[in-house]
Parts: C-alpha cells; structure tokens; sequence
C-alpha cells in the first residue's frame, strides 16, 4: 500500500468483535485489509445496480447431458446472446452430470438476462450467476 488513507470508524464492540473472529479465520493479517475488501465488494455490488454499467460474471450450470437437447439449447443461447461470452469451461461430472463454467461479459443487463435464460433452461438442475466487475479505481 503506498497511499492510504487513515481514518476511525464507530460500531458497536460485539459487531467489531464478530468481525475480527471471521476475518482472522478468513486469513486476513489485518483489519484494514479486510475492510477493504469489504469496501470493494460493496462498490462491485453497486456496479451491478446500473443496468448499463460494463461487468463480468461467471454462470455456473449442472445439466443432465442425457436430458433431450439441453446440450444443444445451452450452446444456442451461449452464440445468441448479447452479452459476449468470454470462454465455458465443461466437466463431466458424472456419469450423467455435465458442469459448465461461461465467463460473461457484457453490460449488467446482459450479463443477467443470459444468466436467467441459462439458469431457467429445461434440464438445467442447479445455477449461479457470480457477479464481479473490474476493480479499476478501487485499488488495493
Ligand atoms: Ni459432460
């Protein structure tokens, strides 16, 4: 950290002290790490309350690959779509179960509405959207 800046902050001791037991559990060294952080995830957040902001995401599916063209649906959506697809990471899980990661870039809007139709898709058993955004200006 080469500029920082020092101030003091008021709550009350049990939050402080909750605070610090989950941090340190966490791995963080120290307090003004972790608060940073804090600070960081709550403006990223804030990135994705503006539709039109750029962001990027990462959906995570389980599909049943045996389960009537979802394969075929899910790349459909992946090369219909405004928000552009960075890159899909594919595991099979198991025997019938297919993971895939899809990297999304686009505009907060884009990026939620794909994530929606991939999540809702028939055949689709379990989804996330992680929503992130770059971090320029929020320097560590
Ligand atoms: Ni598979």
């Amino acid at each position: 950290m080469c500029n920082v800046t020092r101030f003091s902050v008021s709550v009350e001791p049990a939050l402080l002290d909750a605070f610090d037991r989950r941090t340190q559990r966490a791995g963080y060294k120290n307090r003004s790490q972790a608060i940073g952080d804090v600070l960081r995830a709550y403006l990223v957040d804030a990135q994705w309350e503006d539709g039109a902001t750029p962001v990027v995401g990462t959906v995570t599916i389980v599909y049943d690959h045996h389960s009537r063209d979802v394969a075929r649906r899910l790349t459909e959506l992946q090369h219909g779509h405004d928000a552009a697809i960075a890159c899909t990471t594919h595991v099979h899980l198991t025997h019938s179960d297919c993971l895939e990661v899809i990297v999304v870039r686009g505009t907060a809007d884009e990026v939620q509405a794909f994530a929606d139709q991939i999540i809702s898709s028939p055949g689709v058993k379990h989804g996330r959207l992680v929503c992130t955004a770059a971090t320029e200006g929020l320097h560590e």
